[in-house]
């Protein structure tokens, strides 16, 4: 697979290349009858394990929940919150929106996020700092860990 880094350190190719085929594989289970856009996320933690999402549509728009934030969710129902890389797949290779950026801030504000291009394999290595600059957390409220409840 081909790929190409850019701005921060670039990771461990074989983290990438593994993240990469399961952000893929996710991206084939995704329910997106309305848009017909298929997004994969596959996130990496510190230990290692893999938690995959990919998007999932509501006749109910406003409901739809996007790859990247049930990869993230799912790892934290799996007790997993100390993150290294995030991978997400679509045509085109789309970023992250928005809302997922700021999700994903609250556990890691710099993770790794590599951009997957689905239809070439083409990918580009980005940091979520650089996508969300300036951003709102718990600096913002006082706060310096993750609170639990
Ligand atoms: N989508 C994602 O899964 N992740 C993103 O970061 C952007 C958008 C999904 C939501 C919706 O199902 C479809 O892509 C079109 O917006």
């Amino acid at each position: 697979m081909t790929g190409k880094a850019t701005g921060m350190t670039a990771p461990h190719r074989d983290q990438v290349d593994r993240l990469i085929r399961e952000a893929l594989a996710a991206r084939q289970r995704a329910y997106s009858p309305y848009s017909r856009f298929r997004v994969g996320a596959a996130l990496l933690d510190e230990a290692g394990e893999v938690f995959v999402g990919c998007n999932v549509e509501n006749a109910s728009y406003s409901l739809t929940l996007c790859a990247e934030r049930v990869a993230a969710v799912t790892a934290i129902a799996a007790g997993s919150l100390r993150w290294r890389m995030i991978a997400v797949a679509a045509e085109g290779g789309a970023t992250p929106c928005g809302a997922c950026r700021q999700f994903l801030a609250e556990f890691h504000a710099d993770l790794a996020v590599i951009v997957v291009d689905a239809a070439s394999g083409l990918w580009s290595n980005h940091s979520l700092r650089e996508l969300l600059p300036h951003a709102f957390g718990q600096d913002s409220l006082g706060v310096s860990q993750p609170q639990s409840d």
